[in-house]
């Protein structure tokens, strides 16, 4: 239960300035578009958005933690089973790390079947003599660097739901059916992690979880029949950017009559389209799904007073989640205005860390990087800002693959200036990689334990 307003329609934001949208060159294809999305079936239904809204707002109680994760922005040319897995493995296994290492539930999230769209700073890029329009991901137009890629097709936006059903078919059957089984626990661990001190310290763990599942087996507990032992869920979610795609898979749910967006679980506003008078948030006021907001140093304790206002006037515990990006420098400072306005109002919000976002530098060569050491630092500061104000810090939103590439700087496999170009795939911004993105869960479930 959240509220629609009685002037809200699936298209009232189209009255309302959208910003970072395509500039489409052919309406009439835009129109066709949305109305082929329209006549799709729905990639998540509203019963799956509720349940998630009822595990975050177990988080927002201290009774269970938010990881989600995924790549920066999908892409078209990479659906392999064997990639979709591979960010699999690397989500239970930091998950395994974090139920185990602080004895809590981990909520999973991917950033997964849909993140196809990204806002940017620069509208446009130089290459060479040339200005050509900045990539705005594989949903709107191509990667190339040229102009005529770059000219945005409404048809990408039918492609990307197909290719957002195909990968959640198949991550619907890694997690039910038998992939995802905690006993196998073991085989989680890659060849390329297995080996290096935080893989090990991995094994170590499982061989710990396989332990205490024998244990539980000869106390005569049946854990053949203990279905949550078998299966997990694994959510999926978006930046909700593209306002004609969101608008095209919108349905009304038959059992309660209420709008959800049905392209994903859970929907996130970024930090580029949070404005209160702006259509982000005029759209995301009328569905009822769980909504994300990106909370960057700029953010006022009365905008996030406001947006809560906005987005949950009914205050309705895990409707709402605020990923504060406030960047490792600022975020001891800035952060705790914002938790206190937010709980003094009294407004159930889950506050989770996106330590990515605020941390992104270049080298002296251009290359767009991320430093483990910063990300950490963030981290401890979300965490440190939270126990200072007395709020849960309910989790993490990262950028990560299960792939060996060498795209954020340092970490226990200390990846440096001079290796990043030998492996660096992302489309845009800069992932942690397996190994690191381990090594953050084993420091991440220390930072949990600390003093409460
Ligand atoms: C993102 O999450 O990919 C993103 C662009 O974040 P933000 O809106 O916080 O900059
Ligand atoms: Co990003």
């Amino acid at each position: 239960m959240t509220v629609t307003p009685s002037t809200w329609s699936p298209r009232s934001w189209r009255d309302l300035t959208a910003l970072q949208q395509p500039q489409w060159p052919d309406g009439a294809a835009v129109d066709a578009a949305v109305e082929r999305l329209k006549a799709s079936p729905p990639l998540v239904f509203a019963g799956e958005a509720r349940a998630l809204r009822d595990q975050l707002a177990k988080v927002i109680d201290g009774r269970a933690f938010l990881l989600q994760a995924g790549d920066c922005v999908e892409s078209f040319n990479e659906l392999s089973t064997m990639r979709i897995r591979e960010k699999l493995k690397i989500m239970l296994q930091m998950s395994a790390v974090l139920t185990y290492g602080a004895t809590l539930p981990v909520v999973k999230v991917g950033r997964i079947a849909g993140q196809f769209t990204k806002p940017r700073s620069e509208p446009f890029e130089r290459i060479g003599d040339e200005e050509i329009p900045s990539f705005r991901g594989h949903m709107i137009h191509d990667d190339a660097r040229t102009a005529e890629a770059r000219v945005p097709d409404p048809r990408r936006m039918v492609e990307g739901y197909n290719q957002s059903a195909s990968t959640l078919n198949l991550l619907r059957a890694f997690t039910k059916g038998g992939y995802a089984d905690l006993t196998q626990v073991h085989l989680w661990n890659k060849d390329f992690v297995s080996s290096s001190p935080e893989g090990r310290r991995y094994d170590q763990l499982a061989g710990e979880i396989e332990r205490a599942l024998a244990f539980m087996a000869a106390c005569g507990i049946d854990l053949v029949s203990e279905r949550r032992l078998h299966e997990v869920d694994v959510y999926t979610s978006h930046e909700g950017l593209l306002l004609e795609y969101e608008e095209g898979l919108t349905r009304q749910d038959s059992i309660t009559g209420d709008w959800y967006d049905c392209s994903a679980h859970l929907l996130w506003i970024g930090e580029r389209t949070r404005q209160l008078d702006g259509a982000h948030v005029e759209f995301f006021s009328g569905v009822h799904n769980p909504i994300g907001v990106k909370i960057g140093p700029t953010a006022t304790p009365a905008d996030v007073v406001e947006l809560a206002e906005r987005l949950n006037p009914l205050r309705v515990p895990g409707r709402l989640t605020y990923y504060a990006r406030m960047g490792a420098e600022h975020v001891r400072e800035l952060l705790p205005p914002l938790l206190r306005a937010v709980r003094d109002e009294g407004h159930p919000v889950l506050w989770a860390s996106d330590p990515m976002h605020g941390n992104g530098i270049r080298t002296a060569t251009g290359v767009k990087t991320r430093r483990f050491d910063a990300i950490m630092a963030e981290l401890d500061g979300f965490f440190n800002a939270c126990w200072e104000v007395g709020v849960w810090p309910g989790g993490v939103h990262l950028e990560f693959t299960g792939e060996d590439v060498t795209e954020c700087l340092g970490g226990a496999d200390d990846v440096l200036e001079e290796h990043l170009a030998s492996r660096y795939e992302t489309l845009l911004d800069p992932r942690l990689n397996a190994r690191q993105s381990l090594d953050l869960a084993f420091r991440l479930a220390e930072l949990m334990r600390a003093p409460r």
